[in-house]
C-alpha cells in the first residue's frame, strides 16, 4: 500500500524565489541557483571528470523539487566531450509539483537559455502525480530519469540500485530533519559504488557525523555565495556504528 501523494504547496517572494510553505524554506534563490548547484553539487562530486571513466554514471538525490540540480547536471554531461554513454539521475520526491508551479518556478530562476530550454523539455514530460516511480528518458535514452514520487524515509531502504553519487538537499536538517537521519544516511551507504561520492550544501555537525558514522570520509568544504561551508565526501568503508533502524 502507498500512501496517496501530497503536492507541493509552492509559493513565490515577490523577486520570485519559489519556496515551500509546508517546510518554510526555499527550493533556490532566485539569483544564482544554477550557479550553486554547479558548486556544490557537480563540483563537490568532482563532475564532469568522474563520470568520464564510467559507461553509466548514476546519481542519487534525496530531493528533486523543481530539478534544478538534474538541469544543470544533464547540462553539463552534454557539454562534455569526454561525457559517459549513459547518465541515470534517481530522485525521491515526497511533495511532486505540479507542471503550472514547476514552470513558474523555472521562470523564476532559470536565466540560461540551453538550460531552459531542458527545463522545457522536462516540463512537457512531467509525470502525473501519482505515488511511485516514474520513468523519463532524454537524449535518446541516454539520459534518464528514474523519478520516485514517495517519502524517501521509507522508499530509500527498499531502492534497488548502485549509485556513483549522491546529492543531499532535502531543506534543511532543522526545518525537515527526516531527510537527515543517521538510518536514512546509513541507507546510502548500501547503495554506494565503489569510490561513490557525495555533496549536500548543508555543513551541519549532526549531518557530517552521521555520514562518517555510515563510511563516507565528510569533510568540509567551501560553500557557495553566503554558505561559508558544505559538506563532501567519499564512501570509504563499512559504517562504524551499528544504527537502530527505527531512530
Ligand atoms: C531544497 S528542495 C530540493 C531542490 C532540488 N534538488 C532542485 O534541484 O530543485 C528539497 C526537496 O525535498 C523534498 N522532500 C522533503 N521531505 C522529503 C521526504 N521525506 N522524501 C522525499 N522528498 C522530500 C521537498 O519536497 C523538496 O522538493
Amino acid at each position: 500500500m502507498t500512501d496517496p501523494l501530497m503536492p507541493a504547496s509552492v509559493a513565490f517572494r515577490e523577486d520570485g524565489t519559489p519556496y515551500s510553505v509546508l517546510h518554510d524554506d526555499i527550493y533556490h534563490s532566485a539569483a544564482g541557483a544554477l550557479a550553486q548547484a554547479r558548486h556544490v553539487f557537480l563540483e563537490g562530486n568532482a563532475l564532469p571528470r568522474r563520470w568520464r571513466d564510467a559507461r553509466t554514471f548514476t546519481v542519487l538525490e534525496t530531493g528533486f523539487g523543481m530539478g534544478i540540480n538534474f538541469l544543470t547536471t544533464w547540462s553539463a554531461w552534454r557539454d562534455d566531450p569526454q561525457r559517459c554513454e549513459t547518465l541515470h539521475f534517481v530522485s525521491l520526491e515526497k511533495y511532486p509539483m505540479t507542471r503550472a508551479d514547476l514552470e513558474r518556478a523555472f521562470d523564476a530562476v532559470i536565466d540560461d537559455p540551453a538550460l531552459a530550454q531542458r527545463a522545457h523539455d522536462l516540463a512537457h514530460v512531467w509525470p502525473a502525480l501519482t505515488p511511485g516511480t516514474h520513468a523519463i528518458a532524454f537524449e535518446h535514452d541516454r539520459v534518464r530519469l528514474t523519478l520516485i514520487f514517495a517519502d524517501a524515509v521509507t522508499a530509500l531502504p527498499a531502492l534497488d540500485m548502485r549509485a556513483d553519487a549522491f546529492y543531499l538537499d532535502g531543506f534543511s536538517p532543522a526545518k525537515n530533519p527526516e531527510l537527515w537521519s543517521p538510518a536514512l544516511i546509513a541507507a546510502l551507504t548500501r547503495m554506494a559504488n565503489e569510490g561513490a561520492t557525495l555533496a549536500t550544501y548543508t555543513s551541519a555537525g549532526a549531518v557530517r557525523r552521521a555520514l562518517i558514522a555510515a563510511g563516507f570520509d565528510a569533510r568540509r568544504a567551501p560553500g557557495f555565495g553566503w554558505k561559508r561551508e558544505m559538506l563532501v565526501g567519499r564512501f570509504v568503508g563499512a559504517p562504524t556504528v551499528m544504527h537502530d533502524q527505527n531512530n
